[in-house]
């Protein structure tokens, strides 16, 4: 059975994954906190957590609360900054079978080419996913990934700065997803990633006050998988680039609808705080459904219930 996947078929060096599986930034950490947990090296991909010009220390708590189905999160970002990635991290992940993409976020166009700029040619590091979530201090805080042309500028502006295979992060909370994803397409990405988590708040009953330090947080898990899958069908339908489906992704069965809605690879996120095996859990599913239904290669699902 072949299950492996190009993600960037028009990069020169490419981003060949040996299976769709990936991992979910902020979901996972740098893998390394994983790797007692079962054989990480067998996923498609590894996507780290957030990384930012400086550490951060993140959101006031609470920063995490379950709700009906789902997880809000108001993390901000918390990580240990691109020195110390570069540093302490890539020279672990060099010695890895399993590529790792690195997940980047700026608080301005120049902070996404800098952060660029320092990830390229450094050992261990396959590719970028760019995390246009962020909100745009010099917008009024809306986020880069809400307006086609801001998202676009992020895009080649990194692009100028790496020779990396790019994969852009996209925001469902804006009012015309395609259009995002047509723009980022144009400016240069390779593959698109989506969906990020839908902004929503919870509200402590007793206090009388928003539950989360930061008010509001980013939903993730099963609540939001309708939405994703039908985010994924459209942007399917616009871009002629590789597409990379997420949000509440727990089974191989969930992973098979996003695959025929059009992503060639899936992220398995939220689940992970319940099951950490998760991940491998929905490749195995995936290879037993090939099994099962007599398919060869992945990529005869892939947009298997587009007509
Ligand atoms: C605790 C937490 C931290 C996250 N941190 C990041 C991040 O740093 N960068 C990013 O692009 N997405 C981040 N995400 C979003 C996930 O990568 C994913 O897009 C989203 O959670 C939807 O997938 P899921 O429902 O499978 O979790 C985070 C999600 C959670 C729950």
């Amino acid at each position: 059975m072949n299950l492996s996947i190009q993600l960037a078929p028009s990069h020169q060096q490419g981003l060949m994954l040996a299976n769709p599986v990936m991992t979910a930034s902020g979901t996972f950490g740098y893998g390394t906190e994983h790797s007692h947990l079962f054989d990480i090296q067998r996923l498609g991909a590894i996507v780290c957590t957030g990384s930012t010009l400086e550490p951060r220390g993140g959101n006031p708590k609470p920063r995490l609360a379950e709700t009906a189905g789902g997880l809000l999160n108001s993390i901000g970002l918390q990580n240990i900054g691109v020195n110390a990635v570069i540093e302490e991290k890539a020279p672990i992940w060099a010695g890895w079978r399993v590529p790792v993409i690195v997940n980047i976020a700026g608080e301005t166009i120049d902070g996404y080419a800098r952060l660029a700029g320092r990830l390229d040619g450094v050992a261990g590091i396959s590719g970028l996913e760019v995390n246009i979530s962020c909100p745009n201090m010099k917008a009024g805080g809306a986020e880069f990934g809400a307006n086609p042309d801001s998202a676009a500028e992020v895009i080649a502006a990194v692009k100028k700065a790496t020779s990396l295979p790019i994969l852009v992060k996209l925001t469902p909370n804006t009012s015309d997803i395609a259009k995002v994803a047509v723009a980022v397409a144009e400016a240069g990405a390779d593959a698109i990633s989506l969906i990020n988590t839908l902004r929503g708040m919870a509200i402590d009953i007793t206090q009388r006050r928003p539950l989360l330090g930061n008010i509001s947080g980013g939903l993730s898990g099963p609540a939001i998988k309708p939405v994703a899958l039908y985010m994924v069908y459209e942007v399917a339908g616009v871009v002629d680039l590789p597409i990379i489906g997420c949000g509440g992704i727990s089974t191989a069965s969930d992973a098979l609808e996003f695959i025929m809605a059009g992503a060639s690879a899936i992220q398995v996120g939220t689940t992970g705080f319940i099951n950490p095996r998760a991940p491998l859990d929905v490749l195995e599913g995936i290879e037993q459904f090939m099994e099962k239904e007599g398919i060869e290669d992945i990529n005869e699902l892939i947009s298997a219930a587009r007509g």
